[in-house]
């Protein structure tokens, strides 16, 4: 019934962080009315300034209720169609990535592409860069939607560059070098390397070496660089944010290397910084103007509506306003990792040191019995159904070695993250007096099959019984 494209498997969603979704959808927890559910640790969601946000709306009702001076422009905007954007809004949104960048650099309107959501963003410059069958490189590990964002349906090639916990995940010449290789030895022609910075899952900024190797590489190859920046106004730490950008105004790439300048391009999205995921609000930013025209053609399959637009120009609009909102998100993102790290902590667990994002990348090695993916699921799955947290496995993430989890802090309560840090201590103490957890068979089976008959789509279904067939065996 359905085209090859559509009924594919390549839409890289059938993996355990899409399942642990469903497991959640399926028995979500609720202070009152569902004490005992699994609590949502997998969702990297900005949920810890919404009061900002609100009292913003609440005092300007004329951006709400689409009016312009007390005047309605509803008909100006039900018309509107154009794929170029409000231009006031593209003007306000240049200020604003400007602002979050630390005014390092200045951006051009003209070169901004809008994009229902750095989904689309990325995909559609995928679409703009890469033939289908070629490859991009991509560090690990990644945000586990990528696989479906940059592959399904371009039908380009992820090439993993592998980094490591040795040198806390950093991004070294050697490990470019190895990617290409592999690249070659695929017989794949490689086009660019996609870049998260912030990196989601590591929760780290780029450093300017790792940049500075990004860039040089780039040359020595004649590739393009993708600099996946949604993150880059959670920066709640030093040392500060360095945009690619940036970095390649100081190498004064403009003049001296014209050619990768043009191949430079960003990625960004209101999703994170500002918490606003279901407005679809992303972009793409270009040096290159060949890009940005083809990029801005194949916008319409993915625009952002001008209501959503217009009621953001007035919001970026105010400065006063964007400065508050991005100092005290800021501040309450490093409380409340703060919260989780001892919280972690208490229960014999380490995190990479970070400085941005919405997660930590925490270290559970130790409670492994082997270094195997196969053992990483099995904890996860323990965790998801005997403690109640869905956190993301670092396999999902494409980690290269097994034992690292993403644990997502910014989209519950205070009071919320306590009873998950509770859950895992006791199942920490539990875990010390039983031995590793790694190779038990636990009382997860029975929740896991009684979930499992409530599954709505096939591929969860077929996953989850696998899972269950594997623990009977
Ligand atoms: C690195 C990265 N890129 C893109 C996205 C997608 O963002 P959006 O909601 O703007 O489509 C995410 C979402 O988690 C992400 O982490």
């Amino acid at each position: 019934m359905l085209s090859s494209k559509a009924g594919c498997n390549s839409h890289g969603e059938d993996s355990s962080y899409f399942l642990g979704w469903q497991l959640y959808d399926n028995n979500p927890f609720h202070g009152v009315v569902n004490p005992t559910g699994i609590i949502q640790m997998g969702l990297a969601e900005n949920q810890l300034s919404f009061d900002l946000v609100e009292s913003w709306l609440r005092k300007n009702p004329d951006a709400m209720g689409l009016k312009k001076d007390g005047e309605s422009v509803f008909r100006e905007l039900a018309l509107f169609q154009d794929y170029h954007g409000l231009p006031a809004f593209k003007n306000e949104l240049v200020e604003y990535i400007a602002k979050i960048r630390g005014n390092k650099v200045t951006f051009d309107p003209n070169n901004l592409v809008l994009a229902a959501g750095a989904t689309s963003a990325n995909e559609t410059l995928i679409f703009c860069l890469v033939d289908p069958g070629q490859a991009i490189l991509l560090p690990t590990p990644y945000y586990p939607g990528f696989n479906r964002d940059l592959k399904w349906r371009t039908g380009v090639e992820i090439v993993p560059v592998h980094c490591w916990s040795s040198n806390g995940f950093r991004i070294t010449m050697s490990a470019l070098e190895d990617a290409y290789q592999s690249a070659q030895t695929l017989n794949l022609k490689v086009k660019g390397v996609l870049i998260t910075n912030p990196s989601n899952p590591l929760g780290t900024t780029m450093t300017r070496e790792e940049l500075n190797h990004l860039i040089t590489f780039a040359i020595a190859k004649n590739i393009h660089i993708i600099s996946d920046e949604v993150f880059a106004g959670t920066v709640f730490d030093s040392p500060r944010f360095i945009s690619i950008m940036e970095a390649a105004t100081d190498r004064s790439l403009e003049n001296e290397n014209p050619d990768l300048w043009n191949r430079i391009h960003i990625v960004y999205s209101l999703s994170k910084d500002l918490g606003l995921p279901g407005f679809r609000v992303g972009m793409i930013y270009s040096n290159n103007e060949t890009v940005v025209s083809a990029a801005t053609r194949m916008s319409s399959f993915g625009l952002v509506s001008s209501q959503t637009q217009y009621l953001l120009s007035n919001m970026l609009a105010n400065k006063k306003f964007t400065s508050k909102y991005m100092k005290e998100n800021q501040k309450r993102l490093k409380r409340k990792r703060e919260m989780l790290v001892s919280g972690l902590r208490t229960s014999g667990m380490e995190c990479l040191k970070s400085n941005a994002g919405l997660f930590c990348w925490v270290d559970m090695r130790h409670l492994l019995s082997s270094n195997t993916f196969e053992t990483e699921t099995r904890l996860w799955k323990t965790i998801l159904c005997e403690v109640g947290l869905n956190m993301t496995a670092g396999e999902s993430c494409h980690c290269s070695e097994p034992g690292w989890f993403r644990v997502c802090f910014a989209n519950m309560s205070q009071a919320t993250l306590q009873i998950a840090m509770r859950r895992l201590r006791d199942f920490a103490e539990r875990s010390s007096c039983d031995g590793r957890i790694g190779n038990k068979i636990s009382s997860q089976q029975q929740n896991m099959s009684s979930l499992r008959r409530k599954l709505r789509s096939n591929w969860v279904h077929k996953l989850s019984s696998s899972e269950c067939d594997e623990q009977h065996r």
